[in-house]
């Protein structure tokens, strides 16, 4: 109980937008603290589906959303999203949503490299989403970024594009054999929205801070998957920032003891979509159900994600580098038709047994999953609403997840509505 932070487990795309505005209900702030508009965040209310890429969830529920100074804003996306809140009917005015002034901005120039960087890899591609994610990261890194708080001067702002798109044109032309980007239209694309912008920037930490102190509950949105961390995931198949729960602190500017819940959002199978090693991908029928019936297409990208059984090396580790204090198990209800079921317990590698998740990609995609089988239960759970009224081996499914996870699953989740969830134990 508390404040509760949300991330996924595996490689993204668990649930984490169903189960946040789930959750919003009770939350007073909802912040996003890493990512950008790689995300893609799927609710669905009354039957109508709204994904968010930018924006945290809890704007559904009409709650106060932050976008913390660890996330990378692509400005004109973030427009773009608050008109379509706006035309339905949800307010995403300066007032329900404040960006941080020290988030940093995505440039034209970061989509630019993000594909021509990915071009030039050819196959060994990572398959980004394209949305310039990780050459704003850099830009952070190597302190040439561009934030928010830079719009309110505009002769630095100016100052600045020029510095960097000197810096990126050379790099373009000369390296990547790219289309170069004309100074003076990038500068005019960004004076004509700054002005929108600034009535939004904020210092989100003392907000955060002063809420925290007058008994606010503050609800954290991740984005991607444990997996996906820069330094945790399987590097170089990986994402620009941070995923894990303790970023909450570091990417809203909260300290790390005002994070009481850590709640991992877990599919029941797994997915993945982008290249990178997989261990318990499915290439045969079951995997296509499971494709299918999970309507595995990226919320992003709308690419084909590819599918898997429920690996525990993966969920284990994600126990222990968020330190979940509880599991939302989602997508259950995709499983209803499966004669069988499968569940990895760990790797064997070279006849070796692995239980941990190894370093080296060339190790990785080498392991073969450990299977242990389970039988399904061949029953439609979508319309259930109490633990009890499952099917005995769905309990007995999420029961062995549990005790192979050590972690309790406190949130069962049998559709893509918000009402589609049994609640085993509040949260927030
Ligand atoms: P996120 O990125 O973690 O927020 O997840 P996405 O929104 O990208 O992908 C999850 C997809 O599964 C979305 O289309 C959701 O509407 C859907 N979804 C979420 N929970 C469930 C569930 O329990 N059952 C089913 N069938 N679909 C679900
Ligand atoms: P949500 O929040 C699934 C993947 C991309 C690619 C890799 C790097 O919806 O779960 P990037 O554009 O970040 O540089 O791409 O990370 N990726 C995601 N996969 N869900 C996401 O977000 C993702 N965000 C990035 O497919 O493999
Ligand atoms: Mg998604």
């Amino acid at each position: 109980m508390g404040n509760t932070v949300i991330i996924g487990t595996q490689w993204g795309d668990e649930g984490k937008g169903k189960v946040v505005d789930l959750l919003s209900e009770h939350a007073d702030f909802v912040v996003r603290f890493q990512g950008g508009n790689n995300a893609g965040h799927t609710m669905v209310v009354n039957g109508k589906e709204i994904i968010s890429h930018l924006i945290p969830s809890g704007i559904i529920q009409q709650k106060n959303c932050f976008i913390g100074n660890g996330v990378v804003v692509d400005p004109f996306v973030l427009l773009e999203e608050i008109d379509y809140l706006t035309e339905n009917n949800i307010d995403a005015s300066p007032e329900m949503l404040k960006i941080s002034d020290r988030a940093h901005i995505i440039m034209p120039y970061h989509k630019r490299l993000d594909a021509a960087r990915e071009e030039k890899k050819g196959d060994d591609k990572i398959g980004t989403t394209g949305r310039g994610i990780g050459p704003c990261y850099e830009d952070k890194a190597t302190r040439r970024g561009i934030r928010f708080a830079d719009l309110l001067d505009t002769d630095l702002l100016k100052e600045k594009i020029e510095t960097n798109l000197e810096e990126k044109n050379f790099y373009l032309e000369n390296y990547h054999q790219a289309e170069t980007l004309d100074l003076q239209e990038v500068i005019d694309q960004v004076l004509e929205i700054k002005d929108r912008l600034i009535p939004y920037i904020a210092d989100v930490s003392v907000i955060l801070f002063d809420g925290i102190t007058s008994g606010k509950k503050l609800l954290f949105e991740g984005a991607q998957g444990t997996h996906l961390d820069i330094e945790h995931g399987t590097y170089p198949f990986v994402t620009s920032s941070n995923v894990v729960a303790g970023n909450a602190a570091c990417g809203s500017g909260v300290g790390p003891v005002n994070l009481n819940e850590i709640i991992g959002i877990c599919k029941a199978y797994t997915t993945r979509v982008g290249a990178g090693p997989f261990p318990t991908e499915l290439f045969d029928a079951i995997g296509d159900q499971i494709q299918k019936t999970g309507a595995e297409f990226g919320a992003t990208t709308g690419r084909r994600r590819r599918c898997g059984w429920l690996d525990m090396v993966v969920l284990r580790n994600a126990a222990r580098l968020n330190s979940l204090t509880g599991i939302a198990l989602t997508k259950l209800d995709v499983l209803d038709d499966l004669d069988e079921i499968k569940i990895c317990t760990g790797y064997e590698y070279k006849g070796k047994s692995i239980n941990d998740f190894p370093a080296q990609i060339s190790v990785l995609s080498q392991c073969t999953p450990v299977y242990e089988t389970h039988p399904g239960w061949k029953q439609d759970t979508s319309g259930i609403r109490n633990y009890d009224d499952l099917p005995e081996n769905t309990r007995k499914y999420i029961a062995r997840i549990e005790e192979l996870s050590n972690v309790k699953i406190k949130i069962v989740s049998v559709g893509p509505g918000r009402e589609a969830t049994i609640i085993r134990e509040q949260i927030l």
